[in-house]
């Protein structure tokens, strides 16, 4: 058996996965400053979940789903969490207060994708999501809330696209003028926008292959086909981010590669990423509950793909601030230095000042230090038979190389007010 994980998955570990904790810490304290609270599913979901409401068209559904084997149902792993969530909402009858509810998730998605650079098999997504709220603003609040994401890691090089995709009154129109607009070109469009042609023609806007680029370029746009109660939505959404001083591209390209989509659409895209170059994308999704046999209550959301938000930082080679290290490193020397720096390290400990033991008992002074320098540690009490003797113990500052001797009987108390920055 080759030992190497799946293919598209990736194990996360040592500095980098540090670094992963630190942007994911801070990525929660700005949704806690936006109000958002954090919902978790299971990552097992029935497939209906997905193709209920992603759509039986899209690639998602098609041909990118894990499914596990079950007797009696199918189950899929989550490939996306804005229907997982969904699902919850209604289960748990979160919708019915008839209030706006802010949500937020940090989840693994699977899907089976051809794995490159910024697209694997299981990858990240923050996710947010806002209920129980049909305003631009809110539309605009999510934008803003990602933006705010971005900026508190100094990141500003991408750019907002904003679209609309209509409502179940205006887009069928569309989808019709669309059609008369691809039906002389259909024979010049790739394979996979040919079988789009017929139920989604829409994506055949998003495609990336050159001719169906080419040809879609003067395509009627689904901005000048909405209807108005989308089209006074839309416009209102672009007022609130120039309120909320946020630039933005019309990009009527911008259709999403899920079906549940209805009014806004977006992405925020960076060219620091290459050939997958959307940052994150989301929109509203007002009607997704009906297809689970609900009312229909409105809901807009995105999805921020962790893996993306790493390449871009290190991209810019963005410096995080450093981790913190122990504040203490015992290092004993003898049996009964063990027992004594074993209950002192596990008291300084459970007080939530940082130490580390070392559990050696037949390694040299030498040894000792070098184990503290990985560690990183800002102090080392070291403790040997002659200083139990005299009741003593000995702190080197590891800064400076510097030593004092204190007294053993204290070196709790001292250790404590130091952590504390008392001395
Ligand atoms: P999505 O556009 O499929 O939307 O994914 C959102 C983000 O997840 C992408 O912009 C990208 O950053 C990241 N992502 C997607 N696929 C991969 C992959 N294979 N590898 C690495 N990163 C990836 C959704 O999933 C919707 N649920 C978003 C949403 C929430 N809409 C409303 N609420």
């Amino acid at each position: 058996m080759e030992l190497k994980a799946v293919r598209g998955m990736h194990d996360l570990f040592g500095d980098e996965l540090a670094r992963w904790r630190q942007v994911e810490t801070r990525v929660r304290e700005v949704f806690a400053a936006f109000g958002y609270e954090e919902i978790r599913t299971p990552v097992l979901e029935k497939q209906e979940v997905f193709t209920h409401t992603v759509g039986d068209d899209t690639d998602i559904v098609e041909k990118q789903m894990y499914s596990v084997m079950n007797d009696s149902e199918k189950l899929v792993l989550r490939p996306e969490g804005t229907a997982a969530f969904m699902r919850a909402i209604i289960e748990h009858g979160l919708h019915r207060t008839g209030h706006p509810g802010r949500y937020y998730y940090y989840q693994a998605m699977f899907r089976h994708e051809r794995p490159q650079k910024g697209r694997l098999r299981q990858f990240h997504q923050f996710g947010a999501e806002l209920i129980n709220d049909g305003s631009p603003e809110a539309d605009a609040e999510l934008i803003a809330l990602l933006a705010a994401t971005y900026s508190a890691f100094d990141v500003t090089e991408y750019e907002i696209r904003v679209n609309s995709v209509g409502c179940n009154d205006c887009r069928p129109g569309y989808r019709d003028v669309l059609k008369a607009y691809f039906q002389p070109h259909l024979e010049k469009l790739c394979p996979q926008c040919q079988k789009r042609f017929e139920r989604a023609p829409m994506r055949i806007l998003d495609c990336k292959a050159e001719a169906c680029k080419a040809i879609a370029a003067d395509a009627p746009r689904m901005l000048a086909h909405l209807c108005e109660v989308c089209d006074k939505h839309h416009r209102t959404l672009k007022v609130r981010l120039d309120d909320a001083g946020l630039k933005y591209i019309e990009d009527t390209n911008i259709v999403r590669g899920l079906d549940y989509y209805s009014r806004t659409a977006f992405e925020f895209t960076s060219n620091l990423l290459g050939a997958q170059s959307a940052l994150c994308g989301g929109g509203r999704y007002d009607g997704m509950s009906t297809r689970f046999g609900e009312k229909p209550f409105p809901a807009v959301g995105y999805g921020l793909g962790m893996e993306r938000l790493m390449l871009v930082l290190e991209a810019k080679q963005a410096a995080l601030p450093p981790l913190p290290k122990p504040q203490y490193f015992f290092a004993p020397l003898g049996e009964e230095a063990y027992q004594s720096l074993f209950r002192l390290s596990l008291s300084v400990k459970r007080k939530g000042i940082a130490a580390v033991m070392a559990y050696e008992k037949d390694k040299g002074l030498k040894w000792l230090m070098k184990q503290a320098d990985r560690h990183g540690t800002r102090f080392t009490v070291i403790l040997g038979e002659n200083e139990i003797k005299q009741n003593q113990a000995t702190i080197k500052n590891m800064g400076d190389g510097t030593q004092e001797t204190v007294e053993l009987a204290r070196l709790e108390e001292i250790l404590i007010r130091r952590a504390q920055g008392a001395n």
